[in-house]
């Protein structure tokens, strides 16, 4: 057991954020050998019960639950920042040419490791993550996660046509090669493998069915795509599947929306996909800074509210501009109160810092069918966790020591931080004196 001592940010049954001014973290061996939070709360109030536990003492710093991104692709690591007219533009002369080198398991290997560095700098401790259609970066990117002991998701990319040579994939082999990575990966430690058609029109009708009989299949195996981005990829994707009455229900019609899917941006959508959405209990992963970047525009957060559909934050790297999820929750604060979608439009709205900082951790392990494993800091939860230290620019410093409220503090965060105010992140390892997991 080792306990910490800090300020302590966890989140209740209903997204409410609990916080200890001067709080307790106590972590142990759960079931599996790994951390897991034995309890949490008020110092005072807990540290009797656990007098004889080591305890790392960290005044000012604030300890909070690992930030989960629902959508991010590890292999645009170097498109980030690549400026283009849009989203179709920017995928043929950006994100194919550079997609296409991890044939190459040793670039692969090499941007896996940057890439996980990444996450873990930033105090992302889940990602629900792209690789390529090539099955070599998607062993690239588990074999660099398990060695750390992260909790990731990821899948190879299926895209059998609208594809250059060198990213295109054979309807039939990308079926038995996904089936194949679902048996090598899914479960293994802390992985998960997400069957990951690209987007509806890189996919044939067979590949598109190919991967809904494979979700039926392997239940408890994820789905992950993108829908509704961009005015012109709507278009494109409604006249290749004229039968289907929306570009999300092309998704619907393939048996590719079920609890564990989850679809990015979602921005363009109607009152009857978000009721689908609702229905199928798919999830919306929220893309600000991508949408921005490409101009693709504001997800509509009071629609989903309207018409409730699991939703949560993401950083789309490298359509996004950021692995922060500060810069992320900063960029959905202002999406928010856009008073129109690009397209038509929406209730214009102030989201408190409190659900943004939920909609990036336990919001996102809801969404993710990960409640009460990930994302949160509540007993039984695995312990990972950051470290923040809300003093980290003279600034922030001046703004944070100055807040009067939690709502107050955690504002500030989220406009003024970045990956400083992450100091320290700390993965659920197997504990000392546990059972060893792994062959020595
Ligand atoms: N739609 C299809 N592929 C992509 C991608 O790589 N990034 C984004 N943002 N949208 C997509
Ligand atoms: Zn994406």
């Amino acid at each position: 057991m080792k306990s910490w001592r800090a300020s302590l940010l966890r989140f209740g049954e209903h997204g409410h954020a609990v916080f200890e001014r001067d709080g307790l973290l106590v972590t142990g061996p759960g079931a599996d050998g790994r951390a897991v939070v034995l309890a949490a709360g008020d110092h005072a109030a807990l540290s009797p019960r656990y007098a004889d536990v080591p305890c790392t003492h960290l005044p000012g710093r604030i300890i909070a639950p690992g930030f989960v991104d629902t959508h991010i692709h590890y292999p645009q690591l170097d498109v980030i920042g690549s400026p283009a007219e849009g989203l179709l533009p920017w995928l043929e002369h950006y994100t194919f040419p550079h997609e296409a080198q991890f044939a190459d398991r040793a670039h692969a290997t090499e941007v896996a490791t940057f890439f996980c560095d990444e996450l873990m700098r930033h105090g992302v401790t889940t990602a629900l993550t792209f690789c390529t259609s090539h099955p070599a970066s998607v062993d690239a990117l588990f074999s660099e996660a398990q060695r750390r002991d992260l909790r990731l998701i990821a899948g190879k990319v299926l895209q059998d046509r609208h594809s250059p040579d060198g990213v295109r994939d054979e309807t039939e082999q990308s079926l038995i090669d996904t089936e194949a990575l679902i048996k090598k990966w899914h479960g293994a430690d802390r992985l998960g493998y997400a069957i990951t058609p690209r987007f509806a029109p890189s996919c044939t009708e067979q590949q598109l069915r190919g991967a809904g009989e494979l979700a039926a299949r392997y239940p408890d195996v994820w789905i992950q795509s993108h829908v509704a981005e961009n005015v012109h990829e709507i278009e494109w994707a409604r006249a290749l599947f004229p039968d289907s009455r929306s570009y999300l229900a092309i998704y619907a019609d393939h048996g590719l929306m079920r609890r564990r899917a989850m679809y990015a941006h979602c921005i363009h959508f109607d009152d009857d996909d978000r009721a689908l959405m609702r229905e199928t209990q798919t999830a919306a992963a929220v893309c600000p800074t991508s949408n921005l970047f490409l101009g693709s525009g504001f997800f509509d957060f009071a629609g989903a509210e309207r018409v409730p559909f699991l939703h949560a934050l993401a950083s789309d790297v490298g359509g996004g501009a950021s692995f922060s999820p500060f810069i992320t929750m900063r960029a959905a604060y202002f999406a928010a109160r856009a008073t129109s979608t690009g397209l038509q439009p929406k209730p214009g709205v102030s989201l408190s810092p409190e659900h943004l900082w939920w909609l990036h951790t336990a919001g996102a392990a809801r969404a993710l069918d990960l409640e009460g494993v990930i994302g949160n800091l509540q007993p039984g939860c695995e312990a990972d966790f950051v470290v923040l230290n809300p003093e980290a620019t003279p600034l922030l410093a001046r703004r944070t020591r100055a807040a009067g409220s939690l709502a107050e503090l955690l504002f500030a965060l989220i406009v003024l931080g970045d990956d400083r105010v992450v100091e320290r992140t700390v993965i659920a390892a197997p504990q000392q004196g546990a059972p060893s997991l792994r062959p020595a």
